[in-house]
């Protein structure tokens, strides 16, 4: 199979073909989704969450992020595979951000990084482009800057946040940049940015009009009890499903019904 690139995300684009995103952080389910035929695997810091069970993205490690990287690269022949840089890995200074990035390309063999900010990251982005990295930006409610937000609510509804984050967009087109993605910020919103850059931008929860869109697949599967954000759509309960086979089991142990004559040597 011929593998997704950023120059065919950028062609999807141009032919008006809606880029099909989704995170993932270990091989079993990044095999499923490239299976099912995602276009781009995203190795989020959402891992901090949804994986390691922490309150935000802010603990967890480059090395632990090269660690699900390595993962999920393992089991995608046809995806794109996109590593978040975590908090605290390129917020330093540009040559900081270069290094964590040369970091993850070479220890995990995945096609792309993404860093969370707009002109204040710009140096960072050109460098680690010049590499010959490729750079996905993320711009509107940015996780790890929860502590400066203090709340996960809907980002850029007023006017000044809304026109930094269209200058923020634009310049990050302008370093290089080979898509960006939206997060949580008004539908009007949405698609001015998407129209006004050539570089697809990938929505979550900003709307239709965004090129692509892309969701955490913990929570587009139902594992993440009691979380149902407007933005999300639950495909499946798995939570559900995972618990009434966990249940069956304990039972079948208990009543000495498993294994039976056909489960045993
Ligand atoms: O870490 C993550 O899951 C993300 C997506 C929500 C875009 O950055
Ligand atoms: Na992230």
């Amino acid at each position: 199979v011929k593998r997704i690139t950023t120059h065919i995300l950028q062609a999807m684009k141009q032919n008006g073909e809606k880029i099909a995103m989704l995170t993932a952080y270990d091989y079993s389910m990044a095999t499923i989704l490239d299976d099912a035929g995602l276009d781009v695997l995203l190795v989020g810091d959402s891992a901090s969450n949804v994986m390691a069970g922490h309150e935000t993205t802010l603990p967890i490690t480059l090395d632990q992020m090269i660690y699900h990287a390595q993962s999920v690269v393992r089991g995608a022949s046809r995806a794109l595979v996109v590593v978040d840089l975590p908090f605290g890995s390129y917020q330093g200074n540009s040559k900081e951000a270069l290094i964590s990035a040369i970091r993850i390309m070479k220890e995990s063999g995945a096609h792309a990084v993404k860093l969370e900010g707009g002109t204040e990251i710009v140096e960072s982005v050109q460098r680690i482009i010049t590499a010959g990295i490729p750079v996905m930006g993320h711009l509107g409610l940015t996780p790890q800057s929860i502590y400066k937000f203090g709340t996960y609510t809907v980002r850029a509804k007023d006017e000044a946040e809304a026109l930094k984050l269209k200058t923020d967009a634009l310049a990050l087109q302008e370093a290089g940049c080979f898509a960006v993605v939206l997060e949580k910020i008004p539908a009007k919103l949405g698609k001015e940015v998407s129209e006004s850059l050539i570089i697809p931008t990938i929505g979550i929860g900003a709307g239709p009009d965004c090129d692509g869109q892309v969701l955490v697949v913990n929570d587009m599967i139902g594992l993440t009890k009691g979380f149902k954000p407007r933005f999300l759509r639950q495909y499946v309960n798995l939570y559900d499903g995972i618990l009434n086979a966990a249940q069956s089991y304990i039972k079948d142990v208990k009543s000495s019904d498993f294994p039976n004559e056909k489960e045993q040597y």
